[in-house]
């Protein structure tokens, strides 16, 4: 189901996990790959591909959701705006959700937007971790100081430690057991 009214989500009372990011983080690549499909949600080389909150249900236990991309195209004096209202929306009033996955490209200095909508979630007590998309951009030793780079940045900000992260990459299915693992291992308890 798609729509861009909070109001009008499914109303199934099944656990829910959301992906979230800047546009052209790779969201819905990441969810092709976690559900091994090719083009269930559209994916493009252009952000702002997704415009619409997308519910896939997933042996009927839980749903997988597909948002917008924020802090692209308009530049807007306060980085709020550049929140979209109904995701935000979304994030605060939807009940079924269990946890937000944050995702920022691995290869990019921790930035302003992703850092602030971290902490918008943390003000609003809404659970979250954070994956790390397009590993396969980077090699491994790049990869840990990349992270280690992340987690100063976080706990020099408001954090005091680092969220549960996952790294991934949607072209090499790179930790794709990680993520649904943590997601049957909460669904279960
Ligand atoms: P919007 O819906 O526009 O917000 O974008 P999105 O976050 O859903 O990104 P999308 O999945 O459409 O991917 C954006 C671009 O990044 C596409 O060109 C993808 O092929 C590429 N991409 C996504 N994931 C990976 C990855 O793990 N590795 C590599 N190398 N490229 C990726
Ligand atoms: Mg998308």
């Amino acid at each position: 189901m798609s729509n861009s009214d909070v109001a009008k989500c499914p109303k199934n009372p099944i656990p829910e996990y959301a992906f979230i990011g800047r546009s052209n983080v790779g969201k819905s690549s990441l969810i092709n790959m976690l559900t091994q499909r090719k083009s269930l949600a559209k994916t493009s080389g252009r952000p702002g591909k997704t415009q619409l909150i997308n519910h896939f249900k997933i042996n009927d236990e839980w749903f997988l959701v597909d948002l917008p991309g924020y802090g692209y195209a308009r530049v807007s004096k306060s980085t709020k705006k550049v929140f979209q209202k109904f995701i935000t929306e979304y994030f605060r009033k939807r009940k079924q959700l269990v946890c937000g996955f944050v995702l920022v490209d691995i290869r990019h200095e921790p930035q302003k937007i992703d850092l602030e909508f971290m902490q918008w979630l943390g003000e609003n007590q809404i659970p979250f971790c954070i994956i790390f998309t397009k590993a396969d951009k980077l090699r491994p030793s790049q990869i840990e100081k990349h992270i280690e780079n992340y987690k100063a940045k976080l706990l020099e900000d408001v954090w005091e430690e680092m969220p549960q992260y996952f790294v991934t990459s949607a072209s090499k299915a790179i930790g794709r057991d990680e993520v649904l693992e943590f997601i049957e291992q909460i669904n279960q308890d």
